[in-house]
């Protein structure tokens, strides 16, 4: 049998915007069935790797691939990717069951699997009492769910998620990390980009980036045990990434 192909894969990216080097040999591979965070601060590069995921973006050099398929040349990535950018646009003016509507006739689901799809991601967001409710007059955690759902209509193997939490209040956080879970349970491969240090360990793996590459990369309670032993003896993911990027500077 042929070997697995990975989910995701970033190989090596460098992109440059003017002065600023956002990628800077990046490198992660996320397999099916794995939650992976893209940690770090402002400006450290995340948006740039998703979108060179994504296909948006045609890197410098390296390359990136998606189900082993090249998202900038083949077009199959788009029926299997889902993707949740940063600035999610919506249509503010119309609501929540006309956007998912609008979104299922980008990707030409037949009505019958629109309505289950619908019905269920409703139901799994908890949005299925406010359908009727225009996208500018959702709370910034209802708006994201409803993002959410609109970009997990057309089921995508892999997908692809930047600062879905920002913004968002801490109920409506624990629900959405929960429903990532359960998508990962059941196969898919998601990447999910956070400034949020705290949220590092409720992935199965994290990156941690900055300047526009990774600095520190593994399993949240592993990285955790290693700054144990090198000293830190309660540590923190913040204090743990706070110590790298003061490592790295120096
Ligand atoms: N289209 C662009 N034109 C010019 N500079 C850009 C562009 N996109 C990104 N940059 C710069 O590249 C760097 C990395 O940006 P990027 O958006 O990838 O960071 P980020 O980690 O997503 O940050 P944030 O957490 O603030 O979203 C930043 O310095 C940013 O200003
Ligand atoms: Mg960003």
């Amino acid at each position: 049998m042929a070997p697995a192909v990975p989910a995701v894969e970033a190989r090596g990216l460098f992109r440059r915007f003017g002065a600023v080097q956002a990628l800077a040999g990046l490198t992660f591979q996320v397999e099916r069935g794995e939650l992976y965070g893209l940690i770090g601060p402002d400006g450290a590069g995340k948006t740039t790797a998703i979108r060179a995921v994504a296909g948006l973006l045609d890197p410098d050099q390296g390359e990136a691939r998606v189900l082993g398929l090249d998202p900038l040349r083949d077009p199959a990535v788009r029926e299997r990717l889902g993707l949740m950018p940063q600035q999610y646009s919506l249509y503010r003016d119309l609501t929540v069951a006309e956007n998912l509507q609008f979104f299922a006739r980008l990707s030409a689901l037949p009505r019958p699997v629109f309505r289950e799809r619908a019905e269920r991601l409703l139901g799994i967001t908890r949005l299925a009492p406010f359908t009727a409710r225009r996208a500018d007059q959702l709370s910034g955690g209802m708006y994201k769910k409803l993002a959410l759902a609109c970009a997990l209509l057309h089921q995508p193997e892999v997908l692809l998620l930047d600062e879905p939490t920002n913004g968002v209040d801490p109920v409506s956080r624990r629900e959405l990390w929960a429903l990532l879970h359960e998508f990962v349970e059941g196969g898919m491969a998601v990447v999910i980009s956070t400034p949020y240090m705290d949220e590092a360990e409720r992935c199965h793996r994290v990156g941690l980036v900055h300047h526009g590459r990774l600095l520190l990369e593994g399993a949240p309670e592993r990285l955790l045990a290693a700054a144990r032993v090198e000293g830190l003896p309660r540590p923190t993911f913040e204090e743990l990434f706070i110590r790298e990027i003061e490592g790295a500077a120096a």
